[in-house]
């Protein structure tokens, strides 16, 4: 006791000190800078090495980055690695000069280079940062992390955990990430890795109570694997898709896919006995693993709560007009066993396997890769309709910058906001949005190494 209050005198007179400067305490480190650079951590079990990451931070995933809906956020990218590199603001209704993609909105950052990026935040949400400069690599090495947008009217839940799913391809011998070469992950379904992790964590663990109310953030930031995941000993409802509120909270009953870059928000109750266990489980074909464990222990006051109430929508998200829609066609070939017949590449035709020889393996509409052309050209406020069509045998996660969409369904009913729509091979599936944000925007695969061998477009959006 003694002890325990000495500290706290020691805590006070220091809180106390009159002339101290914020700085000194803060140790000199700029709340604003968010610095892409080499690290260590562990994310193998016990008796690897630590593996070398590139991160935010510091951490894999980097730095949370918190905010309330209608904030600007500012952040300085600073550059301390030896690869140019960008921020991209994944599922942000952002303004086109910040959207982070070389090439197209900026130059990349070379490095010792630095970059103001600095916007509005119109809508509330789960969201992400990353690199969009040899994604394919930067993302697999740790440059991701949350972003989250704080409703002005929170959920009524005891707690929230954001819980970012990835996973990582090391080497067994090493521990290390493994390499980028291997032509398998350009041309079949993406790089899956060997370890898939919570928060950089394989074995991710959290202390909860019976009856206990959570929201949980699910992200799914790795390259491309599919997270297929399903509750127990937990019961609720998805609240929220790539960070747009559901009209109504749809109650789990089945299994909930998470396609590369997608998120969901849960509202969960811990229904498990207390001293008993609950769980995020991940399947794996027949395979079933703990993503992550919710031990229970001891039991939250008060009677179990009926179905939540709808998250407040964010503005302007009507999708209407769709009769006098502009249409568009995305045809998407290739991949392995299949391949295209030809297409288009740095101006000239060439067929799969000439195509295959610069490691590229897709194309969309004859195209491989950004064509100068873009695929649609809309008045702003216009609404759009794209029709995808995956003529490959792998599933594909279409990832529309700066805009939400809604699925236009087979029914004829309009599918929830998303950002990223995931789909399997053979389908074909139709997306509406308003075109309401001026600027160039990507339209690509979220399978990075896709995306990096053909599977990129963009649609402009006039002033
Ligand atoms: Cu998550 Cu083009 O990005
Ligand atoms: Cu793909």
């Amino acid at each position: 006791m003694i002890h325990r209050r000495s500290l706290l005198t020691g805590a006070a007179a220091l809180a106390a000190t009159p002339l101290l400067p914020m700085r000194a305490l803060s140790a000199g480190i700029d709340p604003d800078v968010l610095e892409a650079a080499m690290g260590k951590v562990q994310i193998a079990p016990e008796g690897y090495p630590q593996t070398e990451i590139w991160s935010y931070g510091g951490t894999v995933p980097g730095t949370e980055i918190r905010a309330r809906q209608g904030d600007r956020l500012r952040r300085r990218l600073v550059n301390s690695l030896t690869e140019p590199t960008t921020l991209h603001w994944h599922g942000i209704r952002i303004d086109n000069a910040m959207d982070g993609v070389p090439g197209v909105t900026q130059d990349a950052v070379p490095p010792g280079g630095d970059f103001l990026y600095d916007f509005d935040l119109p809508d509330a949400g789960t969201y992400w940062y990353h690199s969009h400069n040899q994604s394919y690599e930067q993302v697999a090495r740790g440059l991701q992390g949350p972003l989250i947008v704080e409703e002005s009217d929170a959920p009524d839940v005891d707690r929230e955990e954001v819980l970012v799913l990835d996973d990582f391809r090391l080497d067994p011998d090493t521990g290390q990430i493994a390499g980028f070469g291997n032509m398998h992950d350009f041309s079949h379904g993406g790089r899956i890795g060997n370890i898939a992790v919570t928060n950089g964590s394989f074995n991710k663990t959290l202390s909860v109570k019976q009856n206990e109310r959570l929201r949980l953030r699910l992200l799914n930031t790795a390259n491309a694997k599919i997270f297929a995941l399903e509750l127990q000993g937990l019961e609720g409802w998805i609240v929220a898709l790539d960070g747009m509120p559901l009209e109504t909270p749809q109650p789990i009953t089945e299994t909930l896919l998470l396609g590369s870059a997608q998120r969901a928000d849960l509202i969960v109750d811990v229904t498990a006995e207390n001293g008993g266990e609950a769980h995020l489980v991940r399947y794996e074909g027949d395979e079933t693993f703990s993503q992550v464990l919710f031990n229970v222990k001891g039991q939250a006051s008060g009677a179990r709560r009926g179905a939540p109430v709808p998250l407040p929508s964010n503005p302007d998200m009507g999708v209407t007009g769709l009769e006098d829609a502009l249409r568009s066609r995305l045809h998407m070939e290739g991949g392995a066993m299949r391949g295209f017949r030809s297409a288009e590449m740095d101006g000239r035709e060439v067929g799969f396997r000439e195509a295959a020889q610069s490691r590229n393996f897709w194309a969309m509409n004859g195209m491989v890769g950004m064509p100068e052309e873009p695929l649609l050209v809309a008045e702003r406020g216009q609404t759009v309709r794209v029709v995808m069509q995956n003529d490959t045998m792998f599933p594909h996660a279409m990832h529309l910058h700066g805009h939400h969409f809604r699925e236009v369904l087979p029914g004829g009913g309009l599918g929830p906001l998303r950002d990223t729509l995931l789909m399997f091979g053979d389908e074909s599936r139709e997306i509406a949005f308003v075109a309401h944000n001026p600027g160039d925007w990507v339209f690509h695969c979220h399978m990075l190494t896709h995306a990096a061998a053909g599977m990129m477009t963009r649609v402009k959006v006039l002033a």
